[in-house]
C-alpha cells in the first residue's frame, strides 16, 4: 500500500504576477522511505504548511515534481492523490457530531455501517476522544477539536499522511501521551507521513528524519541524532538544541600543533598538540576566521580551562542552566545536578576538542570534533 514519496526541486510563489511575489518555498527536494516518519520543522513563516498544501493538492506547485511511487500526483485533483492531511485548523463540518466528521471522512471508502464504527471506536480509543463523539464542534474545547481533526486524517486508509501542527492545541501531558500512541499507530500500521511543527521535541520524538527549513529553503534533512551531531550549517546547529549552541567567531592560531582560537587577540579556547585531528587543523589553517559552537551540555564547569563569572543560576527542575561572562559574551552551561553557586562567582569553562563544532565564517560546517563536516573539506 505505501510507496516512496519524492519531492524534486518543489517551488510555491504566491502571487507570481504580482509587484511583491512571495517565495514560500524554494527548490524543495526530499525522498521519503514507504513507512518513514518525516517532521517539517522550522520557525513560523518557513513554508512548511505551504509544502503539505502543495502535496495534499490544496495549492498549485508553481514549479518541480511530487510522486508516490510511479505516480506523479502534483497534476491530480486532491481527491485522486491517495492522501490525508490533518489542518492545522481542524475544518471540522459544525452541523456534525465528532463521530459523524470522523465517519464521514469513511464516505468514500464504501464500508458498511459496522465496520465503519468499528474503525471510529478505534481512532476515538486512540485520541481519547470516545467520551466526546455525540458533541457537536463548537461545544467541545480547541483540543478536542484538533484531536477530532488528527482522527479524520488518520482513520482513512491513504498512501500518505500529512499532519500539520496536530497536536499544537493539546496541553503538554496530553500531547506527550498521544505522540507516543501515534507513533505506535504508524508504525503498527505502516504508514507514512509528514508531521509539521515548529517543536523539536515533538520532531525528535515522532520522526525518522527531520527536514528542517528557514526561509522556504531547505537546510538539511536528516536524523534527530545527526542533526545534533553533525549539523550542516550554523542556522541548524543554533536552531537545533534547547538551549541553543554557544557560538563564537574566532581567529584560529596554530603553533608547534597547538590549536589557540582568538577573539579580539585573547584566547577563548586552547588546545594542546594531539587534542585536534591534523585533518581538522588542516582545514582551521586555511581559515582566517571561523565560528566555533559548543553546545551548553559539552561545556565542562569545574577547575581547568578559560575563566568565567556566573551571571545566572537557574534550577528548571531537572538540571541547571549556568550562564556565565566569557571572552567578551556568555557561555550556557547545563548541568544534571545542583551547582552551588552564587552569581559573580569566578568559575572555568572547558570544551573538550572532541565537543567542538566548527563552521566557516558564511555558515556552512566545516567539522564536528576530530572529524571533518561532509562538506567541510572543499570550503
Ligand atoms: N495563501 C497565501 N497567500 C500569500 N502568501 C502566503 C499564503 N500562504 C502562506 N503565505 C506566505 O508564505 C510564507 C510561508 O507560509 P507557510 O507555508 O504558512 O509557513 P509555516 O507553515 O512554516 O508557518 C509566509 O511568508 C506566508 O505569509
Ligand atoms: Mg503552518
Amino acid at each position: 500500500m505505501t510507496a516512496q514519496v519524492v519531492l524534486d526541486a518543489v517551488n510555491k510563489v504566491y502571487g507570481a504576477r504580482n509587484k511583491n511575489p512571495i517565495y514560500a518555498v524554494r527548490d524543495f527536494s526530499i525522498r521519503i522511505a514507504p513507512g518513514e516518519i518525516v517532521a517539517l520543522l522550522g520557525s513560523s513563516g518557513c513554508g512548511k504548511t505551504s509544502t503539505l498544501r502543495m502535496i495534499a493538492g490544496f495549492e498549485e506547485v508553481t514549479k518541480g515534481e511530487i510522486f508516490i511511487g510511479e505516480r506523479r500526483i502534483h497534476e491530480l485533483p486532491p481527491a485522486q492523490r491517495g492522501v490525508a492531511m490533518a489542518f492545522e485548523g481542524y475544518s471540522l463540518y459544525p452541523p456534525l457530531t465528532l463521530r459523524e466528521n470522523i465517519a464521514f471522512a469513511l464516505k468514500a471508502e464504501k464500508l458498511g455501517s459496522a465496520e465503519t464504527d468499528r474503525r471510529v471506536q478505534e481512532i476515538a480509543r486512540l485520541l481519547e476522544l470516545e467520551p466526546h463523539l455525540d458533541r457537536y464542534p463548537s461545544t467541545v474545547s480547541a483540543g478536542q477539536q484538533q484531536r477530532a481533526s488528527l482522527g479524520r486524517a488518520l482513520v482513512r486508509k491513504a498512501e500518505l499522511y500529512l499532519l500539520d501542527e496536530p497536536m499544537g492545541q493539546l496541553e503538554p501531558q496530553l500531547r506527550a501521551v498521544l505522540r507516543g500512541r501515534l507513533k505506535r499507530y504508524l508504525r503498527e500500521h505502516g504508514l507514512t507521513a509528514i508531521l509539521v511543527t515548529h517543536d523539536q521535541t515533538e520532531a525528535n520524538a515522532l520522526a525518522d528524519r527531520i527536514a528542517v527549513m528557514e526561509g522556504g529553503v531547505l537546510q538539511q534533512f536528516a536524523s534527530p541524532a545527526e542533526l545534533k551531531n553533525a549539523p550542516a550549517n550554523l542556522f541548524v546547529g543554533t536552531f537545533i538544541g534547547e538551549p541553543p549552541m554557544n557560538v563564537y567567531r574566532v581567529k584560529p592560531a596554530i603553533s608547534g600543533g597547538r590549536l589557540s582560537l582568538r577573539s579580539e587577540g585573547e584566547e577563548l579556547f586552547g588546545y594542546e598538540a594531539g587534542a585536534v585531528s591534523d585533518e581538522v587543523l588542516g582545514l582551521m589553517a586555511r581559515q582566517g576566521e571561523v565560528v566555533v559552537g559548543v553546545r551548553p551540555s559539552d561545556v565542562v564547569v569545574g577547575s581547568e580551562g578559560a575563566p568565567a563569572e556566573i551571571v545566572s543560576n537557574q534550577w528548571i527542575g531537572d538540571q541547571t542552566h549556568l550562564e556565565s561572562s566569557f571572552g567578551g559574551g556568555v557561555i550556557v552551561a547545563t548541568i544534571p545536578d545542583r551547582f552551588a553557586a552564587r552569581v559573580g562567582a569566578a568559575i572555568r569553562v572547558d570544551v573538550p576538542a572532541d565537543r567542538l563544532h566548527v563552521f566557516a565564517s558564511q555558515g556552512q560546517a566545516l567539522a564536528h570534533g576530530r572529524r571533518v563536516a561532509a562538506n567541510g573539506a572543499g570550503a
